[in-house]
This record gives C-alpha cells, sequence and structure tokens, in this order.
C-alpha cells in the first residue's frame, strides 16, 4: 500500500508539469458523528483532499461550530452541518462516501464488545437513512465494535433491500498503520516503504497483522512475531489507557480513517491500483465476513486478495484458526440484533 496522500501529491505534480489542467473531481462525502473526537479531526483531513467538492457533517450537537471553523480553510471543499434526526436525511443526499465514527469509544478496562448496546442502535438507526437516501454510497463503518456493527450495517441494509456487499467496509486501516509503523520502527525502516497485510477483524486477538508478508521483506525472529503481533493487537488499548478515561485513538484513527476515504475516492475516480485492508462480505474463510486486502474500483470491492492467506506461518496459521471462533460469535451477535428489532 502506497501512501495515498502522496500519490494524489504525485500525481498533481505530474499533471502541472505536463502542463495539464488539473482536473476538478467533485465527490461528495458526509460524515455522521463529525463533531467527535475521530470526526473533527477526520473532517480536517478530508476538506484537504483535492478529491472532495463537498463535505457534509452530521451530528447529534455541536456540529455547527465545527463546520464553521473548518469552512474557513482554503481549500476547494465546502463544508456544510447538519444537526439531529431532522437533518439527517439532508446530510445523505447525493453522498458518495458516507463514513460513520458516531458512537461512544472505550474508557479503560472496556473491551470494544462493552459498546455494543448503544453503538449497535446507532449503527443501526445511521445506516437506516443511509439506505433511505443514498443506497449507491460507499459505507464505511468506524464506530465499534466493528466486527458486529459491520454484520448489523449489511442486515439493515438487506433489510431495506439495497445491500450491496461491494461497498460496505469496515475500517481497519489504523491497524494497518499501526503494524506498518510499529515493523518500521523496529527493522528501521522507511515507513512509507512498509505494507503489512492486517487480516481477520478489528478487535484483540481477531486482528492479525501478517508478518510474513510484509513489505519490504523482513525476517524477524520468533520473539520478534510475538512481541509485534501482541502490540499491533493491543494498540488500541494503549491509547485508551494513555488517554486514562479521556477516550481511545482519535488522531491516528482519523489519518486511517482519511486514508481510506481518500483510496475510495480514487477508485471512485478511477484510479486502476487501489488495494487497502478492509473488513467485508468475504469468501476467504468459512466466515461470513473477514478482512483482507481488496482491490477497490469504481463499483467498491473488485476482489479479495487470497493469496495473502496462502503459504502462512506456522504462527500465522494457529493465530487464524485461533480467532475465528471469537471473529464468528461477533458477527452473530451482530446479525441476531439486527434481525431481533428489525
Ligand atoms: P466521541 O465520543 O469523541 O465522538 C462520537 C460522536 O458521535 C459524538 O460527537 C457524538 O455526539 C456522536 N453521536 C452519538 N450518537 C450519534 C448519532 N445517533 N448520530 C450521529 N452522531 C452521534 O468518540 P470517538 O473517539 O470519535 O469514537 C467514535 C467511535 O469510533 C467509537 O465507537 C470508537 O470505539 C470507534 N473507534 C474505531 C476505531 C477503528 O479502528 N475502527 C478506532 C478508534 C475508535
Amino acid at each position: 500500500l502506497r501512501d495515498s496522500f502522496t500519490q494524489i501529491a504525485q500525481k498533481q505534480n505530474e499533471r502541472t508539469d505536463n502542463c495539464v489542467r488539473p482536473q476538478a473531481s467533485a465527490f461528495k462525502v458526509a460524515i455522521l458523528g463529525a463533531a467527535g473526537g475521530i470526526g473533527q479531526p477526520l473532517a480536517l483531513l478530508i476538506k484537504m483532499s483535492p478529491l472532495v467538492s463537498t463535505l457534509h457533517l452530521y451530528d447529534i450537537a455541536n456540529v455547527k461550530g465545527v463546520a464553521a471553523d473548518l469552512s474557513h480553510c482554503n481549500t476547494p471543499a465546502q463544508v456544510l452541518d447538519f444537526t439531529g434526526n431532522a437533518e439527517l436525511a439532508n446530510s445523505l443526499k447525493g453522498v458518495d462516501v458516507v463514513v460513520i465514527p458516531a458512537g461512544v469509544p472505550r474508557k479503560p478496562g472496556m473491551t470494544r464488545d462493552d459498546l455494543f448496546n448503544i453503538n449497535a442502535n446507532i449503527v443501526k438507526n445511521l445506516v437506516q437513512a443511509v439506505a433511505d437516501n443514498c443506497p449507491e454510497a460507499f459505507i464505511h463503518i468506524i464506530s465499534n465494535p466493528v466486527n458486529s456493527t459491520v454484520p448489523i450495517a449489511a442486515e439493515v441494509l438487506k433489510q431495506k433491500g439495497v445491500y450491496d456487499p461491494k461497498k460496505l467496509f469496515g475500517v481497519t486501516t489504523l491497524d494497518v498503520v499501526r503494524a506498518n509503523t510499529f515493523v518500521a520502527q523496529k527493522k528501521s525502516l522507511k515507513l512509507i516503504d512498509v505494507d503489512v497485510p492486517v487480516i481477520g477483524g478489528h478487535a484483540g486477538i481477531t486482528i492479525l497483522p501478517l508478518l510474513s508478508k510484509a513489505k519490504p521483506s523482513v525476517s524477524f525472529t520468533d520473539e520478534e512475531v510475538e512481541e509485534l503481533t501482541v502490540r499491533i493487537q493491543n494498540a488500541g488499548t494503549e491509547v485508551v489507557e494513555a488517554k486514562a478515561g479521556a477516550g481511545s485513538a482519535t488522531l491516528s484513527m482519523a489519518y486511517a480513517a482519511a486514508r481510506f476515504v481518500e483510496s475510495s475516492l480514487r477508485a471512485l475516480d478511477g484510479d486502476a491500483d487501489v488495494y487497502e485492508c478492509s473488513f467485508v462480505q468475504s469468501d476467504l474463510t468459512e466466515l461470513p465476513f473477514f478482512a483482507s486486502r481488496v482491490k477497490l474500483g469504481k463499483k467498491g470491492v473488485e476482489a479479495l486478495l487470497s493469496s495473502d492467506l496462502q503459504g502462512l506461518t506456522e504462527y500465522e496459521a494457529k493465530a487464524l484458526e485461533a480467532l475465528k471462533p471469537e471473529l464468528k460469535e461477533s458477527i452473530e451477535k451482530g446479525v441476531a440484533f439486527a434481525q431481533k428489532e428489525p
């Protein structure tokens, strides 16, 4: 995976070098939960994207000021604010990509699954509105527990008759960002060059970095593999504990989510070479949803990269089998919730 902002910048430079006028791309992006810890820095990063013409910020409160503040940045994207349920439908009209970081974050001692009761309902209600107002949009789910909220979103979309599995994504980019950073630090590599696929899901042991598939190819001792894997799996908790009650990862998450939005927009814009890891409907394993590298295109997921699952090390193969029961349970919990309370 190449850094998408760098690629955009390079593209713009090439166009300028060739005296070709940069094309004005005109994608609309909506953030639901835009006044929150993730929502605000994510809105700032998306406001910087040359591919965005309009940025819709929706939240149940405090979003007017965020939009007023952002709108003073002299980048082209127009920023519009929408507050409360009465304005939710309008925030979604004509939107190409919807990003959902709405909900409560973890406090020390909590697992992502502890957030289920509150966030499941929030995601359900928001995705119902997405189904009614922009059923063709790419949907990026950030709200935890992702392993359950994505299956909930899928069920809601099915109930509304508009489910397109190629356009529903659980955002796991932060796991890749963390894996890349920690591997680069450990092996003294240039950060921009490092790419580690992370598969499985987005909670504890369901997060499985495939260090044997890291690019550039590097060798790790067994101890390094264990240490890096556990650190990547617990990196969210590292931040929750350091923030000591003030929330979970917001800035690194916003960075990761902005990268995933940028990749989606590049795919929508016709770029033929866009790959990201994401938690999506999948047939790579016996589980109905699974995070893997995916190729993105104009219509969403174009292909799942099955090659990452071939030739795993013994450590990775064991970890893959070990994560399946927990991931299965989280998926089934989400499906059961959405089917029980349509
Ligand atoms: P936050 O509490 O700072 O912000 C959440 C925002 O959602 C608030 O502005 C709140 O008003 C809004 N909100 C609540 N109910 C809403 C509704 N029905 N409609 C629209 N907006 C609503 O939380 P933060 O730190 O931004 O985290 C958000 C979520 O992202 C949490 O569930 C957290 O666990 C998750 N997260 C996911 C990560 C991932 O890798 N996928 C990483 C880090 C956090």
